[in-house]
């Protein structure tokens, strides 16, 4: 069968992006025959960008509850918290050891904070950690260690699928073929969703909406959603408008193509927004009300992610860390 991962990271509200660009499609996949989904949040990879332990803690406990919200089974699927497999960190030192310096310091996040530095005159590395140029092994280990075939995520998010791969290679060329190389999965028309202010929607530009944000909340974020300032029955252009990416990302064709045509007759920007807000909140509604329920008892989302974790490492994380310690010359514990 097809090995599907994929992670989420823990520092902050779960947004619209993220359900498009990786629940969504997850849940859809899980669903398949013939697969096999990890689903996982990436807590380790928090602390690279939170240094609060309250935040970290509840963004997991919402970050959980919006996977089983939106129809994860976790008696299907493996549903597990990062950190509750320590064995992804002595990975990650394995990896380490034979990835690329050369190859980390092309990696988008460390050279866009390299970039930012530079702009205002600072040292290349100032305030950068070595966890933040550490992330793609961290992440490739998350990978590899469940051997992955396929992992969906966001256009983001291919370099790192990609480091994965060549990290993996050469750890199999020196020390015997352990890892399947993995291939990112990428939703065609739906691969970066924009946010309030047009850029991509993430934690890091503060332009999110929330996915369970209360309705009239929601409400509220579609209406300050960005538009150019033609006037209701001027035609209005779809390429480039937030507001209609974000719509075609939660319509059906037909919806789309009426809402196209709505577009070029010149809609209002206040009648296109609350066309937006009422396809959203359709959607949203039902699993908003499993997620509140399920943030209502903490205790039986922990339950959950610890049993997924400690079947995980049964099956497969202990044992491969084993093989591992054993390939390259250290004592196996198992
Ligand atoms: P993170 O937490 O930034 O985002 C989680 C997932 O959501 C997708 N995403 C988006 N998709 C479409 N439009 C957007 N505006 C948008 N914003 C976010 C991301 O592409 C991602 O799929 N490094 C990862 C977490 C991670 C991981 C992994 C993923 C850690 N280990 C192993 C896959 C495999 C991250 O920070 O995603």
């Amino acid at each position: 069968s097809t090995r599907v991962l994929t992670g989420i990271t823990t520092s902050g509200t779960p947004h619209l992006g993220n359900y498009v660009g990786a629940i969504r499609p997850a849940v859809a996949a899980s669903r398949g025959e013939g697969v096999e989904s990890f689903y996982f949040l990436a807590d380790y990879h928090a602390l690279i960008k939170v240094q609060d332990p309250a935040r970290v803690q509840r963004s997991t406990l919402e970050i959980a509850a919006t996977w089983l919200a939106c129809g994860l089974d976790p008696a299907k699927v493996w549903f597990y918290r990062q950190s509750d497999v320590p064995e992804v960190q002595e990975l990650t030192w394995f990896l380490t050891c034979v990835a690329g310096k050369g190859l980390l310091n092309r990696a988008h996040a460390y050279k866009a904070a390299v970039d930012r530095n530079r702009e205002v005159g600072e040292d290349d590395d100032a305030g950068v950690t070595a966890g933040l140029y550490m992330y793609p092994v961290l992440m490739a280990a998350d990978i590899l260690i469940f051997n992955a075939d396929k992992v969906p995520v966001g256009r983001d998010q291919i370099q790192h699928i990609e480091m994965a791969r060549d990290f993996g290679q050469r750890f199999n060329h020196l020390y015997g073929e352990h890892f399947t190389l993995p291939e990112a999965a990428i939703e065609e028309n739906v691969a970066t969703l924009p946010g309030l202010d047009g850029r991509k929607m993430s934690k890091s530009y503060d332009n999110t909406i929330p996915l369970f944000a209360p309705r009239d909340q929601l409400r509220k974020l579609i209406f300050s959603i960005i538009t150019d300032s033609s006037m209701p029955g001027e035609p209005k252009r779809t390429e480039g408008s937030a507001l209609f990416q974000l719509f075609q990302a939660f319509a059906s064709e037909t919806e789309t193509a009426a809402m196209r045509k709505a577009f070029a007759d010149g809609i209002g920007w206040g009648d296109a927004k609350q066309m937006l807000f009422e396809r959203i909140d359709a959607e949203v509604t039902p699993m908003r009300e499993a997620y509140e329920a399920l943030m209502a008892d903490p205790a039986r989302i922990e339950a959950t992610l610890r049993d997924g974790a400690e079947r995980l490492r049964a099956t497969y994380a202990r044992p491969l860390l084993g093989r591992l310690r054993d390939a390259v010359g250290l004592r196996d514990l198992s």
